[in-house]
């Protein structure tokens, strides 16, 4: 949730922190800090409630004199223990000021740990779990800090990346890992440590993941890393392709906007290089054998929020053209239903950030099953990713915005392969039709681009109806996730009341809620069901409400029932939710703005969500 920054190099340590937060502002934005050792040796810490904005406020109104110094952590705060304010931002330090300490995560058992150090007569000053970790190594700190890390942290339950620096060790860093994300950048001379890569992707692409329950020395020269018992371990170094301009806003006005727009090139990437020459789709990942896919008996998929719509996606897929059956699971329910999986299941779990914890425990519960697990995730050397069997990666591309845009996009392109893959190998279809069908994906990016020239009538309809306190999303087949999706679109960036149902549901229930001033966004690209829905249009229609219709080109059957339509190019009808998706985010996005909300951070949220 929150996210952390350590550095120790040649450089303005504040200059490397600082921007390093900007870039993880997304993971948290409640409040944020940092720490620098100075030139006189001390620790100077700066922290102030609210956007990062600011602390560095703050900081440019300090002495620079007490803030120059080439090694400094920083934090920005999503709140779990403590409410957003300054005291209870971090870094927090220790009774003498001599040792500072940022974590993201939660501690279990703090308040144990907090009245046992009260009684030995510390002093704490804040109301997090945090700040135990600073009075405990300063309790048993011997000279060793990474040695202290390790003994603190065998007493710590719960979930934490604990980046700790000591006024006595000018020259290191430590940090400790347990369930949530801690990368290291490896420079010329200089060292970085990070929640994610894109802090320090403008100084070094040279990185490496901190793995489960590692602690690591942060050095000029370089990393050591070493398990509980203070074994030195070895780990493989990875290449960023990133670049520092992907995760920048280009002149946009909200990363949002612009994660809009990259959605064509992102979903190229997705599916670029999965042909061969023989027209077989590659899913080399997979890692099973072709007799393990053919004797498959489920498929199993679990995600949370958008990632859980997609995976809603991947059924109608999936069960379509590799008729497997496929049970969608949100993953914080999945572990605690005691599902039926055996070895010829597979599960595939779907995460854009590839730490969210109740995803992370769906892959947990099924891989203790030796059920075989694939991630689909943007995130290289994410935790999903390293705990699954086997990872697809989407390639969109670093996603800053909290509200997933892009990454979605590009969740659905890959378990629209996944599912051909299954079905080659199965042999339910033959290559010429997955060729077929693969074709038909490849043609969506240009089809992306020509629903995204076609926004301004969308972004107008928003602020016409942005004074709104509910919109409903109504569809059938795979455009009933599409309507559930635009509605936590709606719900997380504007904070009105958004349902999605499938069409034919309304009449059991929600039709209630239809009235004049509920406006209807019906999904509705061409299908089968689409005269189907023109009755649902019409009985909401009479009821008073502004219907707004999706509709394929050349589809005039809703046109009648319509008050504004929305065209979208034609395509396969399964693959519709990578062209409908669109309006909807956009929609959404200028629902926000004309109500003079944060687009990229919405209240409440963090991209990455590691609590369960
Ligand atoms: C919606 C959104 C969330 C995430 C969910 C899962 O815009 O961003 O609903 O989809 O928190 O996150 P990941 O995909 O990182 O596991």
């Amino acid at each position: 949730m929150c996210g952390i920054v350590g550095y120790v190099g040649k450089q303005s340590a504040l200059g490397v922190v600082v921007d390093g937060l900007k870039r993880l502002e997304y993971r948290g934005y409640d409040s944020a800090g940092v720490a620098v050792l100075d030139r006189a040796g001390d620790l100077s810490v700066v922290r102030r409630a609210g956007k990062l904005a600011n602390l560095t406020e703050a900081l440019a109104a300090d002495d620079p004199a007490r803030l120059s110094g080439t090694l400094g952590i920083g934090h920005t705060r999503w709140a779990t223990h403590g409410a957003p304010t300054d005291h209870n931002a971090h870094p927090h330090v220790d009774c003498t000021a001599a040792i500072a300490v940022v974590h993201n995560g939660t501690l279990e058992n703090y308040l144990e740990l907090r009245a046992g150090l009260e009684d030995r007569g510390h002093t704490l000053r804040s109301e997090t779990d945090t700040e135990v970790v600073a009075h405990l190594i300063e309790e048993r700190y011997d000279g060793d800090l990474a040695a202290t890390v390790r003994s603190v942290c065998a007493d710590l339950d719960g979930s934490y990346v604990l980046v700790v620096a000591h006024r006595d060790h000018p020259d290191r860093v430590v940090g400790a890992r347990r369930n949530l994300p801690l990368v290291a950048g490896l420079g010329d001379g200089e060292s970085f440590l990070a929640s994610d890569v894109t802090a320090f992707i403008a100084h070094t692409r040279k990185a490496r993941a901190i793995e489960q329950d590692h602690f690591v020395e942060l050095c000029r020269d370089g990393i050591t890393v070493t398990d509980a018992s203070g074994t030195q371990v070895e780990g493989g170094e990875f290449h960023v392709d990133w670049d520092i301009s992907a995760a920048e806003k280009s002149g946009y006005e909200y990363f949002m906007l612009k994660e809009i727009d990259e959605q064509p090139e992102a979903v190229r990437e997705t599916i670029g290089g999965r042909l061969d020459q023989s027209g077989r789709i590659r899913l080399d990942e997979l890692a099973l054998s072709d007799r393990d896919v053919q004797e498959m008996t489920q498929v199993v998929v679990a995600g949370c929020g958008s990632a859980y719509h997609s995976g809603m996606v991947a059924k109608y897929a999936i069960e379509r053209w590799a008729r497997l059956p496929v049970h969608v699971e949100i993953a914080s329910e999945f572990r605690y239903r005691d599902p039926v999986l055996d070895r010829r299941t597979l599960v595939v779990a779907i995460s854009q950030s590839g730490e969210t914890a109740d995803t992370l425990e769906a892959i947990r519960h099924a891989r203790r099953q030796d059920v075989p697990v694939l991630a689909v995730t943007n995130t290289v050397g994410s935790s999903v990713a390293r705990e699954s069997d086997a990872a697809f990666y989407t390639r969109g591309g670093p996603e800053i915005a909290v509200a997933s845009t892009k990454a979605v996009m590009t969740q659905l392109a890959a378990v629209y392969l996944v599912g051909l893959y299954l079905a080659q190998v199965r042999g339910y279809r033959s290559t010429e039709e997955v060729r077929s069908h693969f074709f038909d994906l490849e043609q969506t990016p240009a089809l992306i681009a020509e629903v995204l020239a076609r926004m301004d009538p969308v972004r107008k309809l928003a602020r016409e109806i942005a004074g709104n306190e509910r919109v409903l999303f109504l569809g059938r087949h795979v455009g009933y996730p599409m309507a559930l999706e635009g509605a936590l679109k709606l719900k997380e960036l504007a904070y009105i009341s958004a349902e999605g149902f499938p069409a034919g549901e309304i009449k059991h229930g929600p039709i209630a809620l239809v009235d004049k001033d509920t406006p209807v966004v019906v999904i509705a690209p061409r299908h089968a069901l689409t005269p189907k829905l023109v009755t649902n249009v019409q009985e909401i229609r009479a009821r008073g409400a502004r219907t707004i219709v999706i509709a394929t080109d050349g589809d005039d059957s809703l046109v009648p029932h319509a008050d504004d339509l929305i065209r979208v190019p034609d395509t396969k009808s399964l693959l519709s939710p990578l062209l409908t998706l669109v309006p909807m985010q956009v929609l959404a996005a200028e629902f926000a703005v004309a109500r003079g909300l944060d687009v990229d951070q919405p209240r409440n949220l963090a991209k990455s969500v590691t609590v369960e």
